[in-house]
């Protein structure tokens, strides 16, 4: 089942009161298409994981509407978060913090963190209003595949699995939020997205980049695996006089970071329904504007 486009307070409604008994929504957010469930009852959330196929060792984030909200799901708020909450929230930064005691252990994948962000869409804000629980989402596609960016993206990755699909159209941002952890020392960028490094370290200082994929932590962050958000045609990252053989297509994208992160996933996604032997994009710029795209990149091409 999935709402007409933009939907109204009804379609509202009746997601929330599914959320709240215990059932699958999924829901457009300003960066991808989140699979929510409740995030206070465990059965609901361990569908999420049968339903995307994702190993339970994979923590997932929880989203709410409110930083007053945020502290129902975090033992610690500290003043970094409170900093990084008033300047970058509601949008798409994920905070790892000491997780309460109330969020499920198959939430935060029985890690003693949990993620937790403020979802910067309407629809999304409305939901969570409305069904007055936190929300551990998950992007709606199964996993190591490509993440949706389109209700229609969700609908061909996990068609009847879900109860219900808010369509909010196309995501504005277009790649998953940007990961930063709290929850030692020193703050740790566990996954690069559309808030680079530097606008972080402008507002709390020096940061460390973490959960690469031949780091020891990236067990805590499996969304760090090498192989993830992959079109099942072969992508290769190579200029157009230096392209494959077979049969392919080099694709064009925009110029600037914030235009391509927007079209990245639906691009592919469309390249991927044309059976091609390979889909070639052309490498991006090593500033750190690009750093979220590149990771992608990178993720999406690795064989
Ligand atoms: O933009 C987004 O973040 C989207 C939308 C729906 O909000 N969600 C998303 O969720 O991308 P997912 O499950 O595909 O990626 C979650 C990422 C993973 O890299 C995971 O390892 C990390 O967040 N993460 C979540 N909780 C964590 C924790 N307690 N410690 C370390 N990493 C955590
Ligand atoms: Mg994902």
């Amino acid at each position: 089942m999935i709402s007409p486009i933009n939907p109204g307070a009804e379609d509202i409604s009746r997601a929330a009161a599914l959320l709240r008994a215990g059932k699958l929504v999924a829901f457009p957010t300003e960066t991808v298409y989140g699979l929510g469930a409740s995030a206070l009852e465990s059965a609901a959330v361990r569908r999420i994981f049968e339903v995307k196929g994702r190993p339970a060792n994979s923590p997932l984030i929880v989203h709410v509407d409110s930083v007053e909200r945020v502290l129902d799901v975090v033992r610690e708020w500290p003043a970094e978060a409170a900093v990084l909450a008033e300047k970058f929230w509601p949008g798409p930064l994920t905070l790892v913090l000491p997780k309460h005691a109330r969020v499920p252990d198959e939430v935060t994948a029985g890690l003693d963190t949990v993620g937790v962000r403020i979802p910067a869409h309407s629809i999304a804000l409305a939901l969570l209003r409305a069904a007055g629980i936190p929300v551990a989402a998950p992007s709606a596609n199964r996993f190591t595949q490509l993440s949706p960016t389109t209700a229609q993206h969700v609908r061909e990755a996990l068609g009847d699995a879900v109860d219900f699909i808010l369509d909010g159209g196309a995501c504005s941002v277009g790649i998953e939020s940007t990961v930063l952890s709290l929850a030692t020392g020193v703050p740790v960028l566990l996954r690069p997205g559309m808030i680079s490094r530097e606008q972080l370290e402008a507002v709390i200082g020096a940061i460390q980049t973490g959960g690469r994929p031949e780091d020891a932590s990236a067990h805590n962050s499996p969304g760090q695996h090498p192989r993830h958000y992959q079109p099942r045609t072969r992508l290769v990252i190579a200029t157009r006089d230096n392209l494959p053989p077979g049969n392919g297509a080099f694709v064009e994208m925009p110029r600037n970071a914030a235009d391509y992160a927007a079209s990245l996933y639906d691009t592919l996604h469309d390249m991927d329904a044309q059976h091609l032997d390979w889909i070639a994009l052309h490498p991006v710029p090593e500033t750190p504007e690009w750093d979220g795209v590149r990771d992608r990149l990178r993720r999406a091409s690795a064989r």
